[in-house]
C-alpha cells in the first residue's frame, strides 16, 4: 500500500477508529457466555464492534482465538483495518530455546539471531505478527527473576545478541516475519534490590554508558516497536517519561517506530503518585508519545475529551495512529491478515527437524561448564551411572515464558541419556524443585542407589518458573533440601557430577566446594535433554561463557565485572584488609566472573600484541593473540577482549568487554585471533554527557573470561 493510500484510510477513519487502533486488549479480557462479551471488555464498556477496530490484540496466540478473531469480530463487522497479534514470543514459540539468558553465553550473534527467526517462523503461522520480545534489559542483580530473560550484565553482549534477535524477528518483513520490540525500556533491570517493579534510580553517566546501549542497538538493528518500563527514571513513570521517551528516543534517536505500553502500566503511574486519576494519566501517556494503551483503557475514555478541550491536537493522535498503519503495511497485513495459514503449513513447521536441531545446537552453546576435576566428560563405558535429582526425568525443562512451547515436547535428560551411554542407569528422584519442600522421603532410595553405581549425576537447580516476572528472590541458594540430598550421597559416593537447572545465577559455593564437577544447563529447552547427554558423554565441548556473574553470596548483589576501582581498591582478596573496599567477613570477588566457562580442553594464549601503541581519533590499531588448542579433541573458545579506560572526565571501569571471537580449534590446532581497537570502541558518555573517546592510556585485555589479566598499554593520542 502507498503513503498516499495509508493516508486516504486514515482520512476515512473517525476519532473513535483512531483511538481504538491505539488500544490493545489482551484476548483473554473478551470471554464470551452464551454468545455475550464478558469479562474486562465488557466492564470497561467495550462492544463488540468496539472489539472489531482494536488495532492489536495480545497474546491470541492458537487456532481457536486468532478464528475467533477473525470471524466473531473482524468479518462479522466488517473492520477495515486488520486487527494484528501481538505475543510475548520470548525463547520460542513452539520450539523452545535456551532462555535467552543461556543463549547469551553462547556469545554467538548467528546463532541469537537464528533462533528469533525460528521462533518467528511458528510465531507468524500461528497468526501473530508482532512480538513482544526482546528484552534487552540490562541486570546486575540476580535476585530480580526476569534476568532469565535478559542477556545478562553486559552493555556489549546486550547490543550484540539484543540486536541480532531483532533482525532475526524481523527479517525483511516477509511471511514468516515479525515485527520486535525492544523492551523494557529502560532500566527496569535495575529496579533496587532486585525486586520486580521497585524503584530505580541512577546518574545518566550509567543511564547511558550502562542501560542505553543495548536499547540503541536494537533501535538501530531497525526494531519497529519499544515498550516502555514499568519502573520510574529520574522521578518519573517510563509510560510518560518525556525525557526518555521524546527527547532519546524520538528526537536524539530518530525512533520512527510504534510505542507500547507495558501491561497495566497506565493506571498505575497513579499508584506511582504522578498523576492523579486516569485522564492525567491518558494526557501525560499520550503526551509522552506512547501510542498503544496495552490491557487498559483510559485512552478510550479521555482522548477524546482532551482532543475537545485542545490539550492535545488531532495531528498528534494522527501521527501514532499512522505509525501503526505503517508498521502493519510493512507487515503486509492489509493484504494477508496473517489468519489465512493453513493447518497443514503449521503442522509442517512446528517443532520441525530444522527447528530441533536449532533448538539441540543452541541448547549445547549455552551450557556452561563450572567446574571440572577430570570428571567430564564420562566415559560411555562407565559400568554404572545414577541419575539422580528433580530434573533429571522430567520434560519441563524448558524454563518460565514459554507462551506455546510444551514440555510434552521435550524428551527428558534421563531418555536421552539411554541413547547414548549404553551402560545400566538408575534413577531416583530424590527430592523436588520446589524453593520450600521439606519431604525427605525420597532421600533414602536415591541414596540406595548412588551407593551401588561408580558414578552419581545429579541435578539440582530451580522450579521453571521460579525465575520469571514477579519472581524475585530474597536467596540464591539451592532449596534446602536439595543440599541435604547432596550431603548424604555423597556419604555414600565421591563420585558427584552435577548438572545445574536455572533461570539465574545461584550461590552453589556449597556445591562447589564438594562436587567433582558442574555443568549448568540453565533453562535448555525442547531438545535439553539431547543437549545434556551430548555434552555429559563428550559428544560435545562445552564452550558457554557466562552472561552473568555468579555470585558467592546473596550479599555482594550487585555484583559485576565491569565496576569502578573506588579510592581504595581491596589489595587482597583473601583475607581482611583495614580502610579498604571490602567485606571484614568475605571476599568481594564473586565464585564464577562474566564471561567464565570451561572447556574439556585447555586453551593456551600466547603472543598477545597491538601493531602500533598509539595511534590517533580517526585510525585504528589492530590487537592478534595466539590461541592453541592443547587437547585432545575439537572444541570452540570464545576469545574476549577487554579494554580499561585509565583515566577519564568521569571515572572509567576497571574493564570493559569491547569485542569477542568464537573459534573453533581441532586438536593441537593454533589460531591468530586479531581485533580491531578503534575510536569508537574507546568512546563512552563523560562529564559532559557527550559521546566520545578520551585522549589518554589505556589497557586491553585479552582472555577466556573477564578475570584475565594478559594485557597490554596503548595510548590514544
Ligand atoms: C510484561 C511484558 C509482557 C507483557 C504482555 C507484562 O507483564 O512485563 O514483558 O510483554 O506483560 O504479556
Amino acid at each position: 500500500m502507498t503513503e498516499k493510500e495509508l493516508q486516504a484510510i486514515l482520512d476515512g477513519m473517525t476519532t473513535e477508529d483512531k483511538i481504538l487502533q491505539l488500544t490493545q486488549m489482551p484476548y483473554v479480557y473478551f470471554k464470551k457466555d452464551g454468545g455475550e462479551i464478558t469479562g474486562p471488555v465488557k466492564e470497561m464498556g467495550f462492544s463488540e464492534a468496539d472489539i472489531s477496530r482494536l488495532g492489536t490484540i495480545l497474546n491470541a496466540r492458537n487456532q481457536s482465538a486468532v478464528t475467533d478473531l477473525l470471524e466473531n469480530y473482524q468479518l462479522k463487522n466488517g473492520a477495515k483495518i486488520p486487527m494484528a497479534i501481538m505475543a510475548d514470543v520470548t525463547h520460542g514459540f513452539k520450539t523452545a530455546f535456551p532462555i535467552w539468558l543461556g543463549l547469551a553465553c553462547s556469545f554467538d550473534e548467528q546463532l541469537a539471531e537464528n533462533c528469533s527467526k525460528m521462533a518467528a517462523t511458528e510465531a507468524s503461522v500461528a497468526g501473530v505478527s508482532m512480538t513482544c520480545s526482546t528484552m534487552v534489559d540490562l541486570v546486575r542483580d540476580p535476585r530480580w527473576g526476569r534476568v532469565m530473560e535478559s542477556f545478562g550484565e553486559d552493555p556489549y553482549l546486550g547490543e550484540v545478541m539484543g540486536a541480532a534477535n531483532i533482525r532475526g524477528f524481523q527479517g525483511n518483513f516477509g511471511r514468516y516475519n515479525v515485527a520486535a520490540c525492544a523492551k523494557h525500556y529502560v532500566g527496569y533491570g535495575a529496579c533496587e534490590a532486585g525486586r520486580d517493579y521497585n524503584t530505580v534510580d541512577m546518574s545518566e553517566y550509567t543511564l547511558r554508558n550502562v542501560y542505553l546501549p543495548p536499547f540503541k542497538a536494537c533501535i538501530e538493528a531497525g526494531a519497529q516497536i519499544l515498550m516502555p518500563a514499568f519502573n520510574i527514571m529520574f522521578g518519573v513513570p517510563m509510560t510518560m517519561n518525556n525525557k526518555l521517551m521524546v527527547d532519546i528516543l524520538r528526537e536524539e534517536w530518530g525512533f520512527n517506530g510504534v510505542t507500547v505500553s507495558d501491561y497495566n502500566a497506565f493506571p498505575e503511574a497513579i499508584t506511582h503518585g504522578l498523576a492523579q486519576n486516569e485522564k492525567e494519566v491518558a494526557y501525560k501517556a499520550f503526551d509522552a508519545e506512547v501510542d498503544i494503551e496495552m490491557a487498559t483503557a483510559t485512552y478510550v475514555k479521555y482522548l477524546k475529551e482532551l482532543l475537545q478541550e485542545g490539550k492535545i491536537s488531532m495531528a498528534q493522535l494522527d501521527k501514532s495512529v499512522m505509525r501503526q498503519l505503517k508498521l502493519k503495511n510493512k507487515l503486509g497485513l492489509f493484504e494477508n491478515p496473517r489468519y489465512s495459514y493453513s493447518e497443514e503449513e503449521k503442522q509442517k513447521l512446528f517443532l520441525c527437524e530444522e527447528h530441533r536441531a536449532l533448538a539441540l545446537t543452541a541448547a549445547e552453546e549455552s551450557a556452561v561448564l563450572l567446574k571440572n576435576d577430570g570428571v567430564l566428560p564420562l566415559d560411555i563405558n562407565t559400568e554404572s551411572i545414577a541419575f539422580i535429582g528433580p530434573h533429571a526425568n522430567e520434560k519441563n525443562i524448558l524454563g518460565a515464558w514459554v507462551t506455546e512451547c510444551s514440555p510434552d515436547d521435550v524428551t527428558p535428560v534421563l531418555d536421552c541419556v539411554k541413547d547414548v551411554y549404553k551402560g545400566r542407569v538408575s534413577y531416583a528422584k530424590g527430592c523436588s524443585w520446589d524453593i520450600d519442600d521439606c519431604d525427605e522421603s525420597g532421600i533414602k532410595e536415591a541414596v540406595e542407589i548412588a551407593s551401588k553405581v561408580k558414578t552419581v549425576v545429579l541435578t539440582l537447580g530451580e522450579a521453571p518458573n521460579d525465575s520469571s516476572e514477579g519472581c524475585s528472590k530474597l536467596n540464591l541458594d539451592l532449596p534446602e533440601i536439595q543440599y541435604k540430598l547432596l550431603d548424604e550421597i555423597l556419604k555414600v559416593n565421591k563420585n558427584v557430577v552435577v548438572l545445574l537447572f536455572t533461570g539465574r545465577p545461584l550461590t552453589i559455593k556449597r556445591v562447589h566446594d564438594k562436587v567433582r564437577a558442574i555443568l549448568n544447563m540453565w533453562w535448555p529447552g525442547t531438545e535439553g535433554g539431547r543437549a545434556t547427554a551430548n555434552l555429559l558423554f563428550g559428544k560435545k565441548s562445552p564452550c558457554g561463557k557466562l552472561s552473568m556473574t555468579f555470585p558467592i553470596t546473596v550479599a555482594q548483589c550487585p555484583v559485576y565485572y565491569n565496576h569502578f576501582n573506588t579510592g581504595r581498591p581491596r589489595s587482597d582478596d583473601s583475607k581482611r584488609v583495614p580502610f579498604c573496599s571490602g567485606y571484614i567477613d568475605g571476599p568481594n570477588k564473586p565464585l564464577y566472573p562474566f564471561g567464565y566457562g570451561l572447556s574439556y580442553v585447555k586453551f593456551e594464549y600466547s603472543n598477545f600484541s597491538l601493531s602500533a601503541n598509539k595511534f590517533t581519533a580517526g585510525e585504528s590499531i589492530k590487537a592478534s593473540v595466539l590461541v592453541k588448542n592443547a587437547g585432545n579433541i575439537e572444541a570452540k573458545e570464545v576469545v574476549q577482549l577487554y579494554i580499561r579506560d585509565e583515566f577519564g572526565s568521569i571515572v572509567r571501569p576497571v574493564k570493559e568487554l569491547k569485542g569477542f571471537k568464537k573459534i573453533l580449534l581441532n586438536p593441537g590446532e593454533e589460531q591468530e585471533v586479531c581485533f580491531e581497537i578503534d575510536e569508537k570502541m574507546l568512546s563512552f558518555y563523560g562529564a559532559d554527557l557527550k559521546y566520545g573517546a578520551e585522549k589518554g592510556t589505556f589497557i586491553a585485555f585479552v582472555g577466556s573470561n573477564s578475570d584475565t589479566d594478559y594485557s597490554i598499554k596503548f595510548e590514544l593520542i
